[in-house]
């Protein structure tokens, strides 16, 4: 595997990172993985606003893997409670399954502690997202039983609405 280098995003990423979210969820590259949501959300993912937004709150961080200057993956990392919340998991479709995905999850873990000394991690997916869920599974997250509404206001592009949000958290 490449060696990427890990840090965390500054307003410069902005751009980068908006497009590799894009790239990873939503677009035509993402279409052919096995994590795509074509079928379920149609639609931007996120925005730049958004973004920059979160890399300016105190409370967060974007961890990103950089291949040279260039980002190849990210992941929000945001305090909750006595532990951090996950989010925004994007790994360049040009390199999934290449082990990058539980790298940054190792690091996630590791990030989060040392920031906040925290101790859980705590993510969301969209329920119809069955080998998803089994991924963090194998990575230690248990489903909490709890779920959480689908924000459908805010995604004009959603193609069908039985769905919502599973909560999985893992102690760390
Ligand atoms: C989900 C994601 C983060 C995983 O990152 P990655 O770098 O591709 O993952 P890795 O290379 O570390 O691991 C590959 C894993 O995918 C699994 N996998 C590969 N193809 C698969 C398929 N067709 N069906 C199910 N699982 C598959 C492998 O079995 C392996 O898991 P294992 O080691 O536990 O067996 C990445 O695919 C991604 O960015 N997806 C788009 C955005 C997204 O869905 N983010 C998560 C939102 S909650």
């Amino acid at each position: 595997m490449i060696d990427y280098r890990f840090a965390f995003a500054t307003p410069a990423d902005v751009p980068a990172l908006a497009l590799l979210i894009e790239r990873a969820y939503r677009g035509p590259e993402a279409a052919k993985g096995w994590t795509n949501e074509a079928e379920i959300l149609t639609g931007p993912r996120s925005s730049p606003e958004e973004i920059a937004g979160l890399i300016a709150d105190p409370e967060a961080r974007f961890l990103v893997a950089l291949d040279g200057d260039r980002p190849v993956a990210c992941a929000l990392l945001k305090r909750h409670g006595t532990g951090a919340y996950f989010g925004m998991f994007a790994i360049d479709p040009a390199v999934q399954g290449g082990g990058l995905g539980k790298l940054m999850m190792t690091r996630a873990d590791a990030a989060v502690r040392e920031l906040w000394n925290a101790n859980y991690l705590r993510l969301s997916v969209i329920s119809l997202r069955d080998q998803l869920i089994a991924w963090y599974e194998r990575r230690g997250f248990v489903q909490t039983g709890q779920h959480e509404p689908f924000p459908f206001d805010s995604s004009p592009g959603a193609l069908r609405t039985d769905f919502h949000l599973t909560v999985l958290q893992k102690a760390l």
